[in-house]
């Protein structure tokens, strides 16, 4: 919890804190003492537990403890606490004076990070997301991966790691020799020369149902297969070039929704370094024989084996992991692996980190798991007929917010482009403000409304501030809006203050809980502290002198959720 508060100089709190436990009771050890932000301003700004914590260690009631304490902290009481206040059963609450805060403001307006701890600091982590498998269309099943993935490669940037966004796609496997036989015998000479995802979705479809039931045509397939993994000149290139209409399909995609990869290393690129990786198993008693394949047990971990080598001599999903894994160790020595997939694929993370770190291997690995999304109420499948492509699905997006947007402004003369903004910030907020674990229910009604938690609204928020920026600069007596001083004259602005004060500490806690929704609750939060503080208080209006401190203080909530939202992926217009 220490990095919570580090930028706000509550070290300096902490300091005195930790001073006034360890001078009331030497030789224990502190370091653990934090100062919270209050849950109610009537409790001041920032409480202190640490004597209800410390209560078991002390064998002392922590009522007696806190006592003890805050004898000693009024003792030695820094200029910038304004009141202590012993509570309840052993609190400490603390309220800070207002021009200490006003001074943190103008720091936070200051530095180049908005008060975001750059910890990652010349440290690597590959982030494993959207991974769709090559020859299908992206549907709506995809967007979690998506932008769940992006979202943490994103506030893993803003922390100042290097990030490797790897896409590891589904470029391998049976599905290929199934694909080539389709694509030869059931697409026109036409399809054939203008080759689509689409169509090759279809030729894959028949050609599976085809195999199904005619013994002749599932043996040509396997065979065609064979071939491929042979390296059959004619069958390398047919597969290659399924590979490259794939990507190009689902870059146009990435380009829509703004996520970029560093690399696009599908399962086939590991297929190389799977043989010695299962070699190197086996010498070390990791994997052993059972019925002609090569399995793995768990026997402590209370897992079920994992099959690293099948008996017909192919590899599969664990062992390209493994392999993948050491491949990233070597190329790009990252501190961190993360991972981010529906959460059916727990089980197969689980096992193959465990093998990884039987094999000695230093990265931490970390799976994200999401749960699964329903649209409408009702489960996202083939049969419920709602299996929505994701290009269909971001068209619908544009198509409602153009309707929005051309009901507020009828003349709107960026109405498409604005469109693209809102609808695709719509669909990406709705899922990142959910706690990606929990399974989710999308919903336009919701995922659009322009009052409530929802992405437009957010967006609404940020041009509001920048209209208003934009009246101020008019007047004849405006001054910069990097001059001046932050003056916090009311309570609600103080309170504004300390939760802009919150930015970097909740893109840390975001980050490190791999929790984008961190992030986005805090966003919502501050911009209903906002909308309150400015309810209540004049800015325009107000006398020179208070008129140009709230402008500022509305301008550094401006950059706050802009920033915030960029790191959610969320584009920010400055007029709707
Ligand atoms: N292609 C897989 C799928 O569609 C996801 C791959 C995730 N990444 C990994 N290294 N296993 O479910």
């Amino acid at each position: 919890m220490a990095e919570y508060f580090e930028f706000m100089e509550t070290a300096t709190i902490e300091s005195w804190l930790k001073a006034g436990f360890e001078a009331a009771f030497p030789g224990n050890d502190f370091s653990n003492v934090t100062a919270l932000p209050a849950t109610d301003s009537k409790f001041g700004d920032f409480q202190c537990n640490n004597a209800l914590a410390s209560a078991k260690i002390l064998r002392l009631p922590p009522r007696a403890i806190a006592e003890q304490v805050y004898a000693k902290l009024v003792e030695s009481q820094p200029n910038f606490i304004s009141k202590l206040e012993l509570a309840g059963p052993g609190f400490l609450n603390i309220t800070v004076s207002e021009e200490w805060l006003a001074e943190q403001l103008s720091k936070l307006d200051r530095d180049e990070n908005t008060g975001i701890e750059q910890v990652g600091k010349s440290k690597k982590v590959v982030i494993d997301y959207s991974s769709p498998n090559a020859a299908k269309q992206m549907h709506i099943g995809h967007i979690r991966s998506t932008v769940i993935g992006n979202a943490i490669d994103r506030l893993y940037r803003s922390i100042g790691y290097d990030v490797i966004a790897d896409n590891h796609l589904g470029d391998w496997g049976t599905q290929f020799g199934i694909l080539i036989k389709g694509y030869r015998e059931c697409l026109t000479q036409e399809e054939r020369d203008n080759l689509t995802v689409a169509n090759l979705e279809k030729c894959y479809v028949l050609s599976a149902a085809k195999a199904k039931e005619d013994e002749a045509w599932k043996n040509s397939c396997r065979e065609e297969l064979v071939k491929l993994q042979k390296g059959d000149e004619e069958n390398v290139a047919l597969w290659k070039a399924f590979i490259e209409i794939s990507i190009e399909e689902f870059n146009r995609m990435y380009k829509r929704l703004g996520v970029k990869f560093d690399t696009y290393r599908g399962e086939s690129y590991y297929n190389s370094m799977m043989a010695s990786v299962v070699d190197r198993l086996v010498e070390s008693k990791l994997a052993e024989p059972s019925e002609g394949a090569l399995i793995v047990k768990f026997e402590e971990e209370g897992l079920p084996i994992a099959i690293v080598r099948k008996s017909d001599g192919g590899f599969n999903y664990t062992t390209s992991d493994v392999a993948c894994v050491e491949s990233r160790i070597k190329d790009y020595d990252p501190a961190e692996i993360i991972y981010v997939t529906d959460d059916r694929q727990q089980l197969h993370f689980k096992q193959f980190f465990i093998i990884c770190a039987k094999m000695g291997m230093k990265a931490k690995l970390v799976h994200v798991p999401f749960g699964l999304m329903s649209y409408g109420g009702k489960a996202i499948s083939t049969r419920e007929g709602n299996l929505i492509k994701l290009d269909d699905l971001l068209e619908e997006a544009v198509r409602r917010s153009k309707n929005i947007v051309l009901e507020r402004t009828p003349d709107c003369p960026n109405a498409d482009e604005l469109a693209e903004q809102i609808g695709f910030g719509a669909v990406k907020y709705a899922d990142l403000s959910h706690d990606p674990a929990t399974a989710i229910d999308f919903n336009w009604d919701k995922a659009l409304a322009l009052e409530g938690n929802s992405g437009p609204y957010l967006q609404y928020a940020y041009a509001r501030v920048c209209s208003l920026i934009e009246k101020y600069s008019q007047l004849p007596d405006a001054k910069p809006l990097s001059e001046g001083e932050f003056v916090l004259s009311s309570n609600v602005e103080k309170q504004l203050a300390l939760q802009l004060l919150q930015f970097g500490p909740s893109v840390l806690r975001a980050a490190r809980a791999y929790k984008p929704s961190v992030l986005a609750d805090y966003l919502f939060q501050t911009a209903q502290l906002y909308s309150s503080f400015y309810q209540r208080s004049p800015v325009l209006k107000a006398e020179a002198q208070v008129r140009d401190s709230r402008i500022r203080l509305c301008a550094l909530f401006g950059k706050v959720l802009s920033n915030g939202l960029h790191i959610l992926g969320i584009e920010t217009p400055e007029r709707i």
